[in-house]
């Protein structure tokens, strides 16, 4: 009886660790088939994990691994240093720290809104991480209090590379992760 016991845990932690190891396939298909794949994935991987950092680690994975864009990665508050810090990411080095208030990010965290850039060299006050970035969205994501706590930003060597469908579709992925600060 222990033995059966004994054999079913090991089989159904070693499934858990199988699913856990799932592999992410690109999906071909109109932008909002691509997002709903993208938020099939990522709702597996907040229901498998909640630590905040290895979860946007891998939520960064996923979008770049589907949209391949210049650069995508999340920015923490730091309150105490009334700051941006820079966290998990794909794509080339990017800016450590950005003030309250500051570039997309800063005003993005500032007045807690999501803020589609067309042309990232008509923002007042962008700040260029790259110079091959054309356009930019920034999402922020809350807690379950609704206060913001970080920012996922995504470049893009395009112009017009974001909509506010690419925003709204970005909101909903942020927002899996309000119950993991
Ligand atoms: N362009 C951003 C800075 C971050 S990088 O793009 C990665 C901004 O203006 O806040």
């Amino acid at each position: 009886m222990v033995l059966l016991y004994t054999a079913k845990v090991i089989l159904l932690t070693g499934l858990r660790f199988i699913q856990n190891m799932e592999n992410f396939t690109r999906f071909t298909g109109d932008k909002a088939a691509q997002y709903q794949h993208v938020l099939a994935q990522a709702t597996q991987i907040c229901a498998h994990e909640n630590n905040l950092i290895a979860v946007m680690a891998n939520l960064t994975a996923v979008l770049n691994q589907q949209f391949g864009w210049l650069w995508t990665g999340f920015y923490l508050v730091d309150q105490a240093a009334n700051s941006l810090v820079l966290g998990p990411f794909q794509g080339p080095l990017a800016c450590t720290r950005i003030p309250f208030g500051k570039g997309v990010c800063g005003t993005a965290w500032a007045e807690a809104r999501s803020i589609v850039v067309p042309d990232v060299h008509a923002f007042p006050g962008h700040i260029a991480c790259s110079a091959l970035s054309n356009s930019e969205v920034v999402v922020p994501c809350l807690d379950t209090a609704g206060q913001v706590k970080a920012v996922l930003d995504i470049d893009s060597d395009e112009l017009n590379g974001f909509t506010d469908e690419d925003a709204a579709y970005l909101e909903q992925l942020c927002a899996l992760l309000q119950d993991k600060f």
